[in-house]
């Protein structure tokens, strides 16, 4: 499978819907990723999860995230994964959340590596497409297990590793480690892509000389900033004018309704504003404004009269965009009507 490009969105949960895949392929992602799917989830049927398998035409090449910890229901899980059209399927070996965590999933497995092979080696043999593995440094600060599992996840059957070298005890506070990166990339013959603290193309540029990793994969910075994807994949340059901001978050706005309904878009938006609006693009009561509205269109419409120039911005880039196809797939009718 082939990456055009060596620029890859992060996985984050309750940030990546596709909404925010499309954008990031259209602002010069190579490659993009669903948030971690519950395993679990897939294989009870749970509608919620099975809506994580949306997958549009546009956003390919996607990579899906499934994360659990028995080998025989990742399996079961990676195969719905594949059949719903994912290019990719990739395991997460990094979450540090406790929820996560304390059911034997996530960056745990880095401290079980006989379970972590037999989850790789699994799913791999279920699969026609590639299996890829994400994972932290370890469970705690200054660990190398991320170092000795790696390869060994390689020989199971991972076709590359994405590794973000903080610990699970760091969470996000201080800084990535990428020499680990580096010791990583000297260690296996698959592409490792490097995540962690990227937030502009010059750090991109460094990262990559510094390690020899095969891509870097971008998270926060592209939280409501779609431009420092852009920035980073050189296909975009200055700061966004206040129409060019408005215009993408309505724009996100409606792909995000038409994914999950109003009445989840609602509260989940709300987190967007402050992301898109912020970095000092508006004042800030401008953002505790918007977030104490009840509706979508009351939004919509208070995004319109702050920034004028946003609805032509907004009409050109709908001309240029395809129209979202989704795959449609035998999952519940609600999943396609925004359940
Ligand atoms: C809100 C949020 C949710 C995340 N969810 C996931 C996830 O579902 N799976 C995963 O592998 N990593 C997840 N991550 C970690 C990111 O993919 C990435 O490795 C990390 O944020 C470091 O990169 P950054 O400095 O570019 O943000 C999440 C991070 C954030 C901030």
């Amino acid at each position: 499978m082939e990456v055009p490009g060596r620029l890859v969105l992060a996985p984050m949960a309750g940030v990546s819907v596709q909404a925010f895949r499309r954008q990031g392929r259209r602002f010069g992602a190579g490659l993009v990723c669903s948030e971690m799917v519950s395993c679990a989830g897939l294989s009870y049927g749970n509608e919620r999860t099975l809506g994580y398998l949306r997958i549009g035409r546009d956003e390919h090449p996607l990579a899906v995230q499934i994360f659990g910890s028995e080998p025989a229901l990742m399996a079961e899980a990676a195969r719905m994964v594949e059949d719903a059209g994912a290019d990719l399927v990739d395991i997460n070996f990094g979450c540090p959340v406790r929820k996560v965590t304390k059911t034997g999933a996530g960056a745990t497995l880095l401290e079980d590596p006989d379970r972590a092979c037999r989850i790789v080696d699994a799913v791999a043999s279920a699969l026609r497409v590639p299996v890829t593995v994400k994972m932290r440094r370890g469970l705690d600060d200054g660990s190398r297990s991320a170092l000795e599992v790696g390869p060994r996840l390689v020989e199971a059957g991972a076709a590359s590793l994405t590794l973000h070298p903080r610990s699970a005890r760091q969470m996000y506070t201080g800084t990535a480690d990428h020499e680990l990166t580096a010791e990583l990339v000297q260690l296996v013959d698959v592409p490792v892509v490097a995540s962690g603290d990227v937030v502009s193309r010059a750090d991109a540029e460094r990262i990559l000389a510094e390690t020899g990793a095969a891509g870097v994969m971008v998270g926060r910075a592209a939280q409501g900033n779609p431009w420092a994807l852009g920035e980073i994949a050189g296909v975009v340059e200055g700061e966004p004018s206040r129409a060019d901001v408005v215009a993408e978050l309505l724009l996100f706005m409606e792909d995000t309704v038409e994914e999950m309904g109003e009445g989840r878009a609602t509260g989940f938006l709300k987190k967007f504003y402050a992301w898109y609006l912020g970095r000092g693009r508006f004042p800030k009561r401008f953002k505790q404004e918007l977030v104490r509205f009840d509706t979508i269109p009351e939004v919509e419409d208070r995004l319109l009269a702050a920034a004028p120039g946003a609805g032509r911005v907004l009409a050109r880039l709908k001309a240029e965009i395809p129209p979202a196809e989704n795959v449609r797939l035998d999952l519940p009718v609600s999943i396609y009507a925004g359940g």
